[in-house]
């Protein structure tokens, strides 16, 4: 079969618009991301940082807390739930991430920041503003600081400041995880998120900042478990990443997703995934000494409930506290009265739990 000479050519025109279109897009993504690679650069400067002895130990655990710069109260919550000399006996360290003080923010003073790092040396600080659409930033930069600093540690463990947790159960939930390895990424799976498009949603996002009609598969800030391996590949990939300021979404899932990262889930009893729970499964430690096996909740707004929940715990663990019984299971026993908005989408606020 012979084709006429005017079809090949054709094709061959065609063909050579292609790859010239190809070499365009290809060049236009290598552009943007360079100007990328600026715009995530904030979280590698710093105002303050930990005082140099947080990982001269070889930590078992570096603990990283998102703060905001002035919840004062939270902080000093979690270091009397879990006090340093407490963590340090157990190879743990623990460090707050703040950012700048934003300009509208009356009760709140840089010096009184300044103070806080000489009693404790327990502040890494950007150097951008606290916003809640920096919140990538500041989230980069505890990996990325734990990840260089205490690259030595078996496990990086982030949270947020209004996150309870129990800190027994944790530590030895990872005293028995396996130390080597090297590509752990562990937390609660959210899966089928799809973008919030009503601009009514305080989660509501652009299609310029978001062009896909699903999020991939990712991990609730609240309390998320990785090693400084993957914590370390994953601020590299960020610089070849457009930024996107869901802070959760952008690390555990988008890049997570670049580099072919498997998102592995904790044990289902692990959260409580609404405050009135976790008040109910404190009380019942308290009054009806039953034992609380739930690891991770919301404060509800409550300070210092991350010191009573791990008090309850420690005391119940002395006095032998009893199992919960079977038919009074926590989740149908409470009662949820308001619907809450608990990771960063606002997806989650689906059930009522009625009695
Ligand atoms: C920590 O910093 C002090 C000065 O601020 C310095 O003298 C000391 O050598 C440093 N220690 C380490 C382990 O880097
Ligand atoms: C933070 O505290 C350390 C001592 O722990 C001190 O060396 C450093 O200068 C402090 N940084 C600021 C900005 O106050
Ligand atoms: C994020 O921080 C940068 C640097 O401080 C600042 O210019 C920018 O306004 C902040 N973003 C928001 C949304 O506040
Ligand atoms: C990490 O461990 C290696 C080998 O065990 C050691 O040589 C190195 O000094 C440690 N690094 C830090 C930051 O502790
Ligand atoms: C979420 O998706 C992953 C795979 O992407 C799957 O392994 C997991 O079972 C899913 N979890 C739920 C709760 O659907
Ligand atoms: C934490 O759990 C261990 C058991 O692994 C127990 O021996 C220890 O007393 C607990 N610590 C506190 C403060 O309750
Ligand atoms: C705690 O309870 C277990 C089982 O109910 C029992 O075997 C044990 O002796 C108790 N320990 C104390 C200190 O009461």
């Amino acid at each position: 079969m012979k084709m006429p000479k005017k079809l090949v050519f054709l094709i061959i025109i065609a063909l050579i618009s292609l790859l010239i279109w190809i070499y365009h897009t290809s060049n236009f993504d290598y552009n943007s991301s360079v100007l990328v690679l600026k715009q995530n650069n904030y979280f590698r400067s710093t105002l303050i940082q930990p005082s140099n002895t947080s990982c001269n130990r070889n930590p078992f655990l570096v603990i990283i807390i998102t703060s905001y710069v002035g919840h004062v109260e939270l902080r000093s919550a979690h270091r009397r739930a879990m006090p340093p000399d407490y963590l340090a006996s157990l190879r743990v360290t623990r460090i707050f991430l703040l950012a700048k003080i934003p300009t509208n923010e009356r009760y709140i003073t840089q010096e009184a920041i300044n103070d806080e790092n000489n009693t404790y040396g327990d502040i890494l600080q950007g150097s951008f503003f606290e916003n809640y659409r920096n919140l990538t930033h500041k989230h980069l930069m505890g990996l990325e600081w734990a990840s260089s600093i205490c690259k030595n540690a078996s496990f990086i463990l982030k949270v947020d400041d209004d996150t309870v947790f129990n800190f027994n159960r944790t530590y030895n939930f990872l005293k028995k995880l396996p130390k080597g390895d090297k590509n752990l990424l562990m937390g609660y799976v959210l899966n089928n998120t799809l973008p919030r498009r009503n601009k009514q949603n305080k989660w509501y996002v652009t299609f310029e900042e978001y062009n896909r009609n699903i999020y991939p598969p990712y991990l609730s800030g609240w309390y998320y478990i990785i090693s400084p391996k993957i914590a370390s590949v994953m601020c590299e990939e960020a610089m070849y990443n457009t930024y996107f300021w869901i802070d959760d979404i952008f690390v555990t899932g988008l890049l997570s997703e670049s580099l072919g990262l498997k998102l592995k889930e904790l044990p289902k009893n692990f959260w409580l995934e609404y405050y009135e729970l976790l008040e109910c499964c404190l009380r019942d430690m308290v009054t009806k000494s039953m034992k609380c096996d739930y690891v991770v909740g919301p404060n509800g707004g409550r300070n210092n409930l991350i010191v009573e929940f791990n008090e309850a715990y420690n005391n119940c663990q002395a006095r032998n506290c009893t199992q919960r019984p079977k038919d009074h299971d926590l989740k149908t026993d409470c009662i949820v009265g308001k619907e809450r908005a608990i990771f960063s989408d606002g997806q989650a606020e689906v059930h009522h739990i009625n009695m």
